[in-house]
């Protein structure tokens, strides 16, 4: 599909040029080193074709975007009984508040804000120690993606473990409450670890592709999860996955996503796409300026949006409006 590379190369060539791109995230050490100017795609369709453009091919690091994965691993593992521990309400709060904990009995509203990850985190511990967890973690994301060069950033991780004092804070608070059975320091050394995965744009697409593909791993012909499954966490990514910013990015995009603040999001177009964009400078949500006006731009060129009557066809052209 010639049409879609050039969808994709025009709009890497529109956010190159923007001059307003957001503020890097400097509360992790090594984020704060990242150049603004970055700006990276990735599409990978429902045949396997790959649209890729801009910076690609460079690591950054994924951040929240993890917690799809980790999320994933915990459903395998404990299946519906996570839902007794975790939520599945969108919280209206910034990521990392603690606010809601006290009134709602140290229920994370959703896995994907802070204190909804690091109860994952807890859950994918309580068969290993940290070390084996994280390995674990690892090996599924390098088999969802059929790359085993992917690695974790250890520094990203070292860093915000010396300076994550709000997660240590959340973590403490839901333990007090007896939804954090491990101890907090192995918990929160999980969590950092899998939020320091590192991953270039064409990766993370890859990576994604199951919930493209109602669960299947389409390179491998694999189920990752059930159907039900992909839907729900999919449910989530659309409801939850921008923190507080979920219902306008649902409302400007359309599309299930994951952001991270490391400037990556992951975005699925189900039956259709696999996306990843990667723009360094966040918006006052935490969550990537310039990614998130790029899958605007793709949705509008692409009728991928979920709530697109009949939707799905690529139809190039005419803006959308
Ligand atoms: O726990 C943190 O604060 C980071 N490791 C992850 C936060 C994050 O990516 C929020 N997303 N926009």
């Amino acid at each position: 599909m010639a049409d879609l590379q050039h969808i994709v190369e025009e709009i890497v060539a529109e956010m190159a040029a923007a001059t307003e791109r957001g503020r890097i995230a400097d509360y992790i050490p090594d984020l704060a080193k990242v150049d603004p100017a970055r700006f990276g795609m990735a599409v990978v369709d429902a045949e396997g074709r790959e649209y890729v453009a801009g910076d690609h091919a460079t690591r950054f690091s994924v951040q929240s975007i993890a917690k799809v994965f980790s999320l994933t691993m915990a459903l395998g593992m404990v299946g519906d009984a996570l839902w007794r521990r975790v939520g599945r309400e969108p919280s209206g709060t910034a990521f990392n508040s603690i606010v809601q904990l006290e009134t709602e009995h140290g229920i994370p509203r959703n896995p994907f804000i802070n204190a909804g990850a690091i109860v994952v985190a807890d859950v994918l511990l309580a068969r290993h120690e940290p070390r084996e967890a994280i390995a674990e973690f690892l090996r599924f994301v390098r088999q969802l993606v059929g790359d085993a060069t992917i690695v974790i950033d250890h520094e990203v991780a070292r860093g915000e473990e010396a300076t994550g004092f709000r997660n240590v804070a959340l973590a403490n608070y839901m333990r007090a409450f007896g939804n954090v059975h491990q101890p907090v320091e192995k918990v929160l050394g999980t969590y950092f670890h899998q939020c320091a995965l590192a991953m270039d744009c064409r990766q993370l697409a890859l990576a994604g592709r199951y919930l493209m593909a109602g669960g299947v791993n389409p390179a491998t012909g694999r189920s990752v999860v059930t159907a039900q499954r992909a839907r729900r966490i999919l449910a989530l990514m659309l409801t939850c996955g921008h923190y507080d910013a979920s219902g306008d990015f649902a409302f400007s995009v359309g599309l299930p996503g994951k952001s991270g603040v490391g400037g990556g999001i992951l975005a699925i177009a189900p039956g259709s796409a696999s996306i990843a964009v990667w723009s360094p400078g966040l918006d006052s949500k935490g969550n990537s300026l310039l990614g998130r006006r790029a899958l605007e731009r793709l949705v509008r060129h692409t009728g991928w949006s979920v709530f697109e009557a009949g939707g799905g066809p690529l139809r190039t052209g005419a803006s959308r409006g």
